[in-house]
């Protein structure tokens, strides 16, 4: 790329975000109850070198230290997600105040520290006495999500003005009840759908009780979105890829955004759809302030299936392929096919190897340049008018990356797991540098300053 700045909107958000079980630690302190996350992590054989985020970053304990890190790197917003069991141990019934009053405190230092605070409700870490009751396949939990919703909103509402209901709910339907993959760790495709059902009816009874507590609050969904594209143009492949987009974007899209599931993908799960009660999908389709989107590759479909490797192309630490046009195109696509509200990224970014140098730096130019490519699409996509508000890089820090454990680093700032020193990586220091231009700066500054 040239050292040509592209500026973005004056208000445009510039965030980072985390999630309460990657970061935090402390599992079972502050009378916290136990999450589904800390059984599958601590059951044999579940997650990578059976690394559990028992310690984590230990967030829980260095919240100001981290606060001040995004504070001195400029980042103006974060999203961060709260434990559910942290506050409400079981669930549902008695509220924890330790729990509470922990998320009390990280949001009046970000406050303090002119840092805009993003909340997401559930971010994978069910209390584990939920699932015990049958988890999301449970209608009973929808209204204990809710419940939780409205005590997080009556207690933080007043300065937390950005919420967000659920993280991926193609994730968590897929990885962790077809696959297993994911806690609670089920392999059966017909309770993932289920669960997926429920979730976004969770998400709805949700929206609605954070706006019976804080009418003007911004409500929204995180979704996790890989646009399948053909691998030709030819009938077979282009047909091949639409099924794709509708069995696992449609899937949660068109209930949400368009209140009833996307036709042939319905038709084509014969038997296993899930059970939906009257009046389920007015619940769904709830008017939302903002959707979230994480994208991090695209899927190449062809009547074959899912191409795995793409000749040419580069791949991740987490063998994903780097695609930052298919960022634009699903940005586009969503605003061409979707009565849209405002879209924010609330998840980009890479896991390559990192090292701290003798000199005590971290390069990472490749995620630089995955970040860069990246936002530089989002530019892109905000000049072809969809309203894209903010971008959230993935992540603040390295930190526990669900079944691959601490083996993959995604952060822009270093992490060292024994002694859990943070140090900004090139790519996060780049990052300030775009933040305070409000535009994406090169990336070699004295070269360009010359
Ligand atoms: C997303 C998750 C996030 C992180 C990134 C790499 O699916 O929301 O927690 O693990 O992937």
């Amino acid at each position: 790329m040239s050292s040509t700045q592209l500026s973005f909107p004056p208000r445009f958000v510039w965030g980072a975000a985390t999630a309460s079980y990657q970061i935090e630690g402390a599992w079972n302190e502050g009378e916290k109850g136990e999450s589904i996350w800390d059984r599958f992590s601590h059951t044999p054989g579940k997650v990578r070198d059976g690394d559990t985020g028992d310690i984590a970053c230990d967030h829980y304990h260095r919240f100001a230290e981290d606060v001040n890190l995004m504070r001195d790197m400029g980042i103006k917003a974060y999203r961060f997600s709260v434990s559910w069991p942290r506050v409400i141990p079981n669930g549902s019934g008695p509220v924890n105040w330790v729990g509470l009053d922990f998320y009390d405190r990280l949001v009046d230092s970000l406050l303090v520290a002119g840092i805009e605070p993003y909340a997401t409700l559930y971010h994978w870490d069910l209390p584990q006495e939920l699932q015990d009751k049958g988890g999301w396949t449970n209608r009973d939990v929808l209204g204990y999500f809710a419940d939780y919703s409205a005590c997080m909103v009556r207690r933080l509402g007043d300065r937390v003005k950005n919420w967000m209901t659920i993280n991926e709910p193609w994730v968590i339907s897929f990885l962790g009840n077809r696959t297993g993959e994911h806690a609670p760790g089920i392999k059966d495709e017909k309770t993932a759908l289920q669960v997926a059902h429920n979730l976004m009816v969770g998400h709805g009874m949700a929206v609605q009780a954070i706006r019976a507590d804080q009418p003007n609050a911004n409500v929204g969904i995180v979704f996790s979105l890989s646009p399948a594209e053909p691998e030709t143009n030819s009938p077979a492949d282009v047909e091949a890829a639409q099924r794709s987009w509708e069995r696992d974007s449609g899937w949660f899209l068109d209930p949400i955004l368009k209140a009833h599931y996307p036709a042939g993908a319905w038709k084509e799960r014969g038997n296993l759809v899930p059970d939906v009660k009257p009046g389920d999908l007015a619940l769904t389709s709830q008017k939302l302030d903002f959707v979230g989107v994480n994208y991090y590759f695209r899927t190449l479909v062809n009547a074959k299936g899912t191409v795995d490797k793409i000749p040419g192309s580069e791949y991740t630490e987490m063998g994903w392929e780097v695609n930052a046009p298919s960022l634009r195109g699903l940005l586009n696509r969503m605003h061409k096919e979707y009565k849209l509200p405002p879209v924010f990224i609330t998840e980009n970014g890479a896991a390559f190897k990192d090292e701290v140098s003798a000199d005590g730096q971290v390069r990472d130019p490749r995620r630089l340049n995955y970040i860069k490519d990246h936002l530089t699409q989002v530019h892109e996509a905000i000049n072809d008018g969809v309203d894209v508000r903010g971008y959230f890089v993935w992540s603040l820090m390295d930190n526990f990356e669900w079944a691959h454990g601490f083996s993959k680093r995604f952060g822009v700032t270093h992490v060292d797991y024994k002694t859990l020193k943070r140090t900004v990586k090139d790519s996060g220091k780049w990052y300030s540098r775009v933040i305070k231009a409000n535009a994406i700066v090169s990336d070699a500054p004295t070269a360009a300053a010359r």
